[in-house]
């Protein structure tokens, strides 16, 4: 159990640990650590596109190359820098990227490459560290740059350099490197000088090469063509990994795998697991049915458009557990917010196990785990995420509850998650749906939950997002919902007094989560949503608007 002052994980609160919770992540680790430790899983290796591996020396951006090079439709993989050869090999990559980090080749622990990367079997792109690297281990000369280079720089490229092919003679580059190369290895030539080297980028005749500056950034401008240079020019990608071409070889991988076994999964209303559901279903029908647990936790209509989208439109063997009374009855009297998580996560596998037995024998279960969760080389957002799951105290299903995961999702990052659903046709809707905590409106009504508040709290909420909606900015907002405050204030209506809540309106902009600023709405539509929250929502008689950043307040009150 927590206490006032701490997050779900028992750090200090603002600790921004609950950052990686959001959408579907919460349903995912109640179940997780219900089941007791790792579970087998039908596969951990997707189904055989053209890969180009990264290799993360520990770099901020190492992840982005990562989602560059897709988004160049090449499936890549981010491997840990020490990942061994035979690893690389038996992924057979078409190239091999490395990182940027913060070492210095010649620091006592710095980190090596594998010799067998220069023998030039497979493309090598060293990016920052990662060309210093190279350069250093092939016999050039790297030092300390007399002043670290940091922000903007031009480059001039040498001209029919593969490369840098089809980039103007001059173009804007984003540096940051402590270290320069002096000299090149034997057998490399400089194709990109700047005003600090001669070296800002290299290459030699056996596909190994590297660049000084940051492709992977947006602050230069050409990264995405260098990029397509190296995967679809050098390393020969064909680019044909798209939303379409990953769910043909997800359907038929989960329909090998699964058979004629019997699938669940747990429906909760976000993105990952409506999308993992849709492709489940469409390799193995009836096979599979969804569970959704309504827990009266929901935003309005949110119940309505799951059963719309799953059992109407899609056929789906759906089953909707009303546990509204249960979680209401659990929550009763509770106030402490790291208490009511604790028992919606408890509450939420009891109801879950009870479904599941009265379905029979049951072989898989499916999760939507998202790459950012397995990326093996550990950057310090997973291992967050690891955290909260170890953290959700809640009880285990029992012994004869065993499952295989089928974890679809396992290879795409959120965005294409989102490109896959919508391809797979769920509504606009449910794909682009803001964040929503796993404890729902519960953590938003601040102090007890009960049926009357949840439902003064739902209308309120539903206005925020309907005129937010309709001045187009849901998109652009993180976050953006309404919290049922334990004050009451007084108000005047007609001629007589009132005494009734104070609704806080929230919305954020944001990148992550971790840190967050108040969005600055036009007054305009501030109004809007005030006047209507007052004279829609029964028992509230004054609105206020939440101009608090994160840090040092979080995005949600509780
Ligand atoms: P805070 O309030 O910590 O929120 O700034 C950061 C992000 O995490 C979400 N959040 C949660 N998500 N279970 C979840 O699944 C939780 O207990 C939880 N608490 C906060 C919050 O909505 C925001 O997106």
């Amino acid at each position: 159990m927590g206490t006032r002052g701490r997050t779900v994980h028992g750090d200090p609160a603002n600790a921004g640990h609950r950052v990686l919770a959001p959408d579907d992540l919460e349903v995912e680790a109640y179940l997780e650590q219900a089941l007791h430790g790792p579970m087998e899983r039908v596969t951990d290796q997707p189904p055989d596109p053209q890969t180009i591996i990264v290799l993360d020396f520990g770099g901020q951006y190492a992840q982005l190359i990562a989602r560059r090079i897709r988004e160049l439709n090449v499936y890549s993989v981010l491997l840990p820098h020490d990942t061994p050869w035979e690893e690389i090999e038996r992924r057979r990559p078409v190239g091999i990227i490395l990182s940027g980090g913060p070492a210095s080749v010649y620091d006592a622990d710095a980190p090596q490459a594998d010799p067998r990367l220069w023998e030039g079997r497979i493309p090598v792109l060293g990016i920052c560290y990662g060309v210093q690297l190279m350069a250093h281990q092939l016999g050039g000369r790297v030092a300390p740059a007399e002043r670290r280079e940091y922000g903007p720089a031009t480059i001039r490229a040498v001209a029919n350099e593969p490369l840098l092919a089809g980039l103007p003679a001059s173009a804007p580059v984003w540096m940051s490197h402590g270290d320069s190369i002096l000299e090149p290895p034997p057998g490399f030539r400089g194709i990109a000088a700047s005003e600090s080297t001669p070296y800002a980028a290299m290459a030699n005749d056996h596909g190994l090469m590297g660049l000084q500056f940051h492709p992977e950034v947006i602050h230069t401008p050409n990264g995405r063509e260098i990029l397509a240079n190296f995967a679809l020019g050098i390393a020969g990608a064909r680019g044909d990994w798209t939303a379409g071409s990953f769910i043909g070889s997800t359907v038929a991988t989960i329909r090998a795998e699964v058979g004629d076994g019997r699938v669940i999964c747990a429906l909760s209303g976000g993105v990952d697991s409506a999308v993992a559901a849709t492709l489940v279903q469409r390799a193995v029908g009836d096979q599979l049915t969804c569970i959704y647990v309504d827990t009266g936790l929901m935003r309005k209509r949110e119940s309505e458009l799951l059963r719309a989208t799953f059992e109407q439109n899609l056929g789906m063997q759906l089953r909707m557990v009303d546990a509204r009374d249960r979680f209401l009855a659990r929550l009763r009297g509770v106030t402490d917010p790291e208490e009511k998580r604790r028992i919606i996560g408890d509450e939420f596998i009891r109801v879950f196990e009870e479904e599941a037995a009265s379905l029979g024998p049951i072989d898989f279960l499916v999760q939507g785990t998202l790459y950012p969760d397995v990326i093996e080389s550990k950057t310090v957002e997973s291992k967050a995420a690891a955290k909260i799951k170890t953290h959700h105290n809640v009880g285990g299903l029992p012994a004869d509850l065993r499952f295989t995961l089928v974890e679809p999702l396992r290879y795409l990052f959120k965005d294409e998650v989102r490109r896959v659903g919508a391809e797979l046709g769920l509504p606009e809707a449910m794909i682009q749906r803001q964040p929503f905590p796993g404890p729902g409106l519960a953590i938003r009504v601040i102090g007890e939950v009960t049926a009357s508040r949840l439902e003064t709290l739902r209308e309120a909420d539903w206005i925020v997002l309907d005129e937010i909606k309709a001045a187009g900015l849901y998109a652009e907002l993180w976050q953006s919902f309404a919290i049922l405050t334990p004050i009451d204030t007084v108000g005047v209506m007609g001629d007589g007094r009132t005494y009734a809540n104070v609704v806080a309106v929230r919305a954020v902009t944001s990148d992550d989560g971790m840190t967050a600023d108040w969005a600055r709405l036009p007054y305009e539509l501030l109004a809007r949503i005030s006047s209507r929250i007052v004279n829609e929502v029964p028992g509230v008689n004054r609105v206020v608007y939440d101009i608090s950043s994160k840090p040092p307040a979080t995005i949600e009150w509780e």
